[in-house]
């Protein structure tokens, strides 16, 4: 049983106050905005849930005590991320969750966060939820079959029309950071989850960190809004592999999808293959084809991660996949991406430069 503080009561802090719940934890939803609260209680969380739990505590941020939570989670616009992810750092919780993206492209005091985080006894996540669901577990798993990995490709192409569906209250991307990507918002760092499914999967196959990015970028920039709805990016690893990511806000109907391909065959994964049903299929050399359908329901996402953190806290397991290092390398492809598009160069990270600005080099 832990004590959970969710700062942020909008989709996500509702996502994770169900899923603490669904544990069994006691959780304390905090915003800055009372209208938040408001909805939490009367429209998102029954509409989502069947019903509002009264154990769950509504506060304004300012009223939560400091120093008496287990872990927190900070589900807020990202531009804010990585100041309150600080804040809580110096509460002393066991854990930490910053939901992705993790910060702005800016990388402003991503290098700091680090350091605290690492100085500290708190261990700090970043919420990449699918690489700890049992689809892109399976993906890797099957990967492992492969003799030699050719090329990896990882798109997540969906129109945000079903974000502002769950957000009523927002007129639009202008109303949220969404709009900006500045802010962390765009294609590039809302749909950033196939950044770091492709870093997943190309680390667990032993081809290594990715350092060189090469992107095109296609800008909606008006007096009201300026963010990215397609990112398009060409990658290499540390240890030569190339591959592709294609992120949008456009594609309708969705597409989320990824292929490992080696000389000896294939392994797909597609998130949403049906309704409720990721699907991952592969063919080995002369083998037959084969495939597994993972059931799950969108609270299981969320549900899956807390399990995930919850048993790093136990220390059954060593390293975790959702770590804040495994969030700020996407980090660093987001911001590489948008430096290559705007200079229409090759950008190389230089990991040794720590998570900067200045690791980030033109070729
Ligand atoms: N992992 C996932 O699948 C997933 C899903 C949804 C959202 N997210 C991420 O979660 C984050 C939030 O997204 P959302 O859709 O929930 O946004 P949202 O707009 O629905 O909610 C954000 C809330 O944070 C509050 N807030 C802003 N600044 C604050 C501060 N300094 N202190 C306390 N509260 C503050 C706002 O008032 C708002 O209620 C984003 O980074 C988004 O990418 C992740």
């Amino acid at each position: 049983m832990y004590n959970v503080k969710i700062i942020g009561a909008g989709s996500i802090g509702n996502h994770l106050a169900h899923a603490s719940r669904s544990l069994d934890w006691n959780v304390t939803v905090c915003d800055v905005d009372p209208a938040a609260l408001d909805r939490t209680k009367s429209q998102i969380y029954p509409t989502r849930y069947g019903t509002w739990d009264k154990n769950i505590q509504l506060s304004l941020t300012r009223d939560v005590p400091k120093g008496k939570f287990d872990l927190i989670i900070i589900g807020t616009p990202p531009d804010t991320h990585i100041s309150l992810a600080i804040d809580a750092i110096q509460e002393k919780p066991k854990a930490i969750l910053i939901e992705k993206p993790l910060c702005s492209p800016n990388l402003e005091d991503a290098e700091r966060l680090r350091q605290l985080a690492t100085e500290s006894d708190t261990i700090a996540f970043v919420g990449y939820d699918h690489v700890v669901g049992k689809a892109a577990q399976e993906t890797a798993l099957a990967g492992k079959q492969l003799q030699s990995v050719e090329t990896i490709d990882v798109e997540f192409r969906e129109y945000w029309g079903g974000i502002f569906a769950a957000h009523p209250w927002l007129q639009g991307p202008q109303d949220s950071y969404l709009g900006f990507w500045r802010r962390g918002g765009g294609a590039s760092g809302e749909h950033s989850h196939a950044i770091n499914l492709w870093q997943f999967f190309s680390q667990h196959l032993g081809k290594g960190r990715i350092n060189e990015v090469s992107a095109s970028l296609d800008f909606v920039k008006t007096d009201a809004l300026d963010y990215d709805k397609l990112c398009l990016l060409h990658l290499k690893t540390e240890q030569g592999l190339i591959g592709r990511v294609v992120q949008d806000v456009i594609t309708s109907p969705a597409r989320k999808w990824a292929r490992l391909q080696g000389d000896n065959g294939y392994v797909e994964l597609t998130i949403g293959h049906q309704p409720g049903v990721d699907r991952v299929n592969w063919k080995m050399a002369e083998g037959d084809s084969q495939s597994r359908i993972i059931e799950k329901t969108r609270p299981d996402d969320f549900i899956w991660e807390l399990q995930h953190i919850d048993s790093v806290l136990k220390g059954q397991d060593n390293t975790s996949v959702i770590s804040l290092e495994q969030g700020l390398d996407t980090m660093m492809v987001v911001s590489a991406a948008h430096l290559s598009a705007a200079n229409n160069r090759t950008v190389r990270i230089n990991y040794q430069k720590g998570y900067t600005l200045q690791a980030l080099e033109l070729l």
